[in-house]
């Protein structure tokens, strides 16, 4: 090529430059001029066929108009970038004095189970007692011997429960049955007077419009040395009363539990939520067994206390009127808009509980 056409190429190549007129039209002159099998490229390629002085004339010229070319194409690109932000500017511009859109806090909803947890447990912090927790996976011994319910005692084919894969000694870890384990777990790590609730998962295998296979509870304890079943009565009819912002009636019915005695199931009338005549069973109660008590090191001669353990899922299916317990946990985003809380509704005394 002589440097007549070379010449008419430089310009050729530079007049597209000038003329592409978007950012993707000027990759496409320069990948036809620069790319590997460009105009340029193609040219350099030739070099290896020429005479040496030929040759490096010819590379110079080559490179020189490759510079250009490289430079235009900078130059251009610049230049359409900076259109485009100004087209960006014109057309995304923000008005800052239209009203703020709802944001995420407005369209989130607070499931009923933790609305409910939040609720009693702000009843009981008002009556002085603390939160205790413990975890979901239990050793046997917490949950059951230390409970009084040693192996092979019926109470332990009452749970369903579920067991994890035996240790290489034969222990068993079990998901928790109930939440009596926190009780054990606190007694063992702090001296009387006890005054705790522990709201947390439970697990059992059963599974119908009233049973799911994980559900909720709340346990109670009161260790003191001159606590009596009135105190125990008392308690739960004030909690009622506060939960169901109404006056409920409450019985309390001869039950057994291993690690209470005496032990009661804990029955509320239904009359005020809907189903008048009926008792609804909402937890089981008792005097804390003096096995368990010893159990934890402390002396049953000189202190006794009460326990009671209520299914969260139930009193909030009663208070809220909503029919089938297998819809908490179905991760439905309609139930939870209609049957759920706002999250800036944060439940109080003072203003009433869920209003
Ligand atoms: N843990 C018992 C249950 O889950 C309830 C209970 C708790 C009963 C505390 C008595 C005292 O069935």
């Amino acid at each position: 090529m002589d440097s007549q056409s070379l010449q008419t190429l430089e310009q050729g190549l530079l007049g597209e430059i000038v003329a592409a007129a978007s950012l993707e039209d000027l990759e496409k002159v320069r990948i036809s001029a620069l790319g590997k099998k460009g105009r340029v490229s193609e040219l350099m390629q030739q070099l290896g066929k020429m005479e040496p002085d030929a040759r490096k004339a010819f590379g110079q010229a080559v490179n020189t108009v490759k510079a250009k070319v490289a430079g235009a194409l900078d130059e251009r690109k610049a230049e359409l970038q900076a259109l485009a932000l100004e087209a960006r500017l014109q057309t995304e511009r923000a008005d800052i004095s239209l009203p703020v859109r709802p944001g995420p806090a407005a369209e989130g909803r607070i499931h009923p189970v933790a609305q409910v947890m939040d609720e009693l447990a702000e009843i009981f912090a008002d009556m002085g007692f603390s939160i205790a927790e413990g975890p979901d996976i239990e050793t046997d011994d917490y949950n059951f011997t230390k409970l009084n319910i040693p192996a092979e005692h019926p109470a332990r084919q009452d749970q369903d429960t579920f067991y994890l894969q035996p240790d290489a000694n034969g222990d068993r870890l079990v998901l928790r049955t109930h939440t009596s384990p926190v009780q054990i777990r606190t007694m063992l790590k702090q001296k009387p007077p006890i005054r705790i609730i522990a709201p947390g998962r439970v697990y059992r295998g059963d599974s119908d419009q009233t049973h799911t296979p994980m559900f909720h509870q709340i346990e109670a304890l009161v260790i003191d040395e001159a606590t009596h079943m009135g105190h125990l009565k008392w308690t739960i009819e004030e909690m009622c009363r506060a939960f169901f912002e109404t006056d409920v009636k409450m019985r309390l019915r001869s039950s057994f539990f291993p690690f209470t005695e005496p032990s009661a199931e804990i029955d509320i009338a239904a009359d005020g939520i809907g189903k008048p005549g009926e008792w609804l069973e909402v937890g089981g109660c008792g005097m804390v067994h003096p096995n368990v008590l010893r159990n934890c090191g402390i002396d049953p001669e000189k202190y006794q206390g009460f326990a009671f353990g209520m299914g969260i899922d139930r009193m909030a299916m009663l208070k809220y009127g909503i029919p089938d317990l297998r819809e908490f946990f179905n991760a439905d985003l309609r139930w939870l808009k209609h049957y759920g809380f706002s999250v800036l509704d944060v439940p109080g005394l003072a203003g009433g509980l869920s209003s």
